[in-house]
């Protein structure tokens, strides 16, 4: 009699998981709810597996997690949707409690985890910051520095010793020195000959990583190990212990020497401002500025980068249409190849393929809002307070409603209309988010990218193993998972001996 009450349980199940995979996209089991299904598209490409049942829904679903977990959701990629969130209704869509407190011990009150009024005092202060002249000038000095006098050495050095090596952990390399110097206006000096380990750098990002597994575990589980200080958090708390005495110790010492006076970093910049009492802020809120910022620069360009160079690869002609627009562009005849802003600016094909890369491989692949008010979709679906939403990046990238029949493939070509480089809205393309929260580093970033870029590519022909796994890591930003490795051979050799 149980046996067969079972079964005839099971099978009621059974037929409503296979109705509700019709109707909601996944099977949704008692108890566990979709977190079958999760699994099964963790074990495959997650990206790929999210972006198949938001193609099937028609842009939109909703996630059931498993009873007391923090997984329900509703999953995004209609950019009808993500407009009405990022824009339209802006306040209703915050951040939001879960996300501020599960990154709170890494990143603090900084500008990535805070609503509200602390949002946008951070956001004005940066903002004015981001667009002054002086800022501007640090950055095209500093980053020029570092690809002559560390970028080059270092791939040089791999070309003449025939050696492979993994251009992504130089680009991370790059942009962390990159950003600790606009940040901090300290350089830690991760690009070196030899790829030393440094441990500011380690640290960060063990504590990214650590960071993100909350995210994934259920609250209490990590709130315990935390109060425990067991297992990850235990590895969370050392990494950041590291992270905070590194930024203690440059708050310290510039304010021995004497204050920010002169100096154009953005530590400097909020160390001459006062909070709004009129009081000057306080050591942990300008640590947590900077430590956002960190993050912010670091693993953003220097993946997008490193995805860019692996489609290259595989797409040669979109390599040599670069080339002849460098060689049109590069005016000045120096040896140092070293481009000036007017050039990088009419690099109008660089610009495409870099975004036509982001939008195939956005740098956040998803990204998050919690509901702080009841509303309803412009789909036509409603949305409680407290619920949480996902806007799938990567998803929006690939979906054929949003992009043609051709959205799977890369052509810079999509982004330029007579001869130009023309941006679409943020809400099509959301890789730099949109509305009041758009990326502040976005021009900085396609500057960056595009000198990059350009420095290696008019140097070095970058062959990508051929046994190499190329896959995206699950992450805060898209990782590949083994890296890029790759081996370089000179430009001018290969036009002698084609
Ligand atoms: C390819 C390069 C980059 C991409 C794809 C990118 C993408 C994004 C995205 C998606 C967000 C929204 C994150 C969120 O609200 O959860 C964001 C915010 C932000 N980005 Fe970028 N970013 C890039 C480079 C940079 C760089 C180089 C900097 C600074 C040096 C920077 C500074 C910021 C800041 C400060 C915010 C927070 C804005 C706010 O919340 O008001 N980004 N970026």
């Amino acid at each position: 009699m149980v046996a067969e009450l079972l079964l005839a349980a099971a099978i009621f199940f059974a037929l409503r998981a296979v109705r509700q995979r019709r109707a909601q996209g996944l099977a949704a089991w008692p108890v566990v709810g979709m977190l079958p299904s999760l699994l099964l598209g963790l074990r495959r490409d997650m990206y790929e597996w999210v972006t198949r049942v938001l193609s099937r829904q028609n842009g939109t679903f909703v996630f059931r997690g498993p009873w007391f977990s923090n997984l329900h959701c509703v999953v995004t990629a209609d950019p009808r949707n993500v407009e009405f969130m990022l824009k339209t209704k802006f306040s209703s869509f915050p951040k939001g409690d879960y996300f501020r407190e599960t990154v709170k011990d890494l990143l603090g009150d900084g500008i990535f985890a805070a609503d509200g009024a602390a949002w946008r005092r951070q956001r004005r202060a940066a903002s004015f910051h981001f667009h002054s002249a002086e800022f501007r000038a640090v950055a095209v000095r500093s980053l020029e520095e570092l690809v002559r006098a560390r970028l080059v050495p270092v791939l040089e050095a791999a070309r003449r010793g025939g050696s492979a090596v993994d251009l992504q952990d130089v680009l991370l390399r790059l942009t962390f020195d990159n950003v600790s110097l606009l940040a901090f206006g300290v350089d830690p000096g991760c690009l070196r000959p030899g790829l030393p380990d440094i441990p500011f750098a380690a640290a960060f990002e063990a504590a990214t990583a650590a960071t993100v597994a909350r995210f994934v575990a259920p609250t209490a589980v990590w709130r315990t190990l935390r109060r425990l200080r067991l297992g990850p958090e235990r590895s969370l708390r050392r990494a950041i212990a590291a992270v905070d005495e590194f930024a203690y110790a440059v708050i310290a010492a510039r304010k021995e020497e004497g204050g920010a006076r002169g100096k154009d970093d953005l530590l400097s910049v909020f160390m001459r401002l006062t909070d709004d009492e009129g009081r000057p802020f306080s050591d942990k809120f300008l640590r947590d500025i900077c430590v956002n910022f960190i993050l912010a620069g670091r693993d953003t360009s220097s993946v997008a980068l490193a995805w860019f160079f692996w489609l290259l690869a595989r797409n040669p002609a979109v390599e040599e249409k670069i080339l002849a627009e460098l060689r049109r562009v590069k005016k000045t005849d120096d040896s140092s190849l070293v481009f000036l802003p007017e050039e990088v600016k009419k690099m109008d094909y660089l610009q495409a393929a870099i975004s036509e890369s982001l939008r195939l491989y956005p740098s956040v692949p998803v990204d998050h809002k919690q509901l702080a008010e009841d509303e309803v979709f412009p789909d036509g679906r409603k949305l409680k307070k407290g619920t949480k939403v996902v806007y799938a990046i990567y998803s929006m990238g690939r979906m054929e409603g949003i992009w043609g029949r051709d959205c799977k493939e890369f052509k810079p070509e999509r982004w330029i209309r007579d001869g130009r480089f023309v941006n679409e809205s943020a809400y099509k393309f959301a890789a730099f988010n949109g509305g009041p929260r758009l990326c502040l580093g976005k021009d900085f970033a396609y500057y960056q990218m595009k000198f990059v870029a350009a420095s290696i590519l008019l140097r070095y022909r970058v062959h990508v193993a051929h046994d190499h796994p190329v896959v995206p890591k699950l992450a805060l930003t898209m990782y590949m998972k083994h890296g890029l490795k790759v081996t370089l051979s000179s430009r001018e050799q290969d036009t002698d001996n084609p």
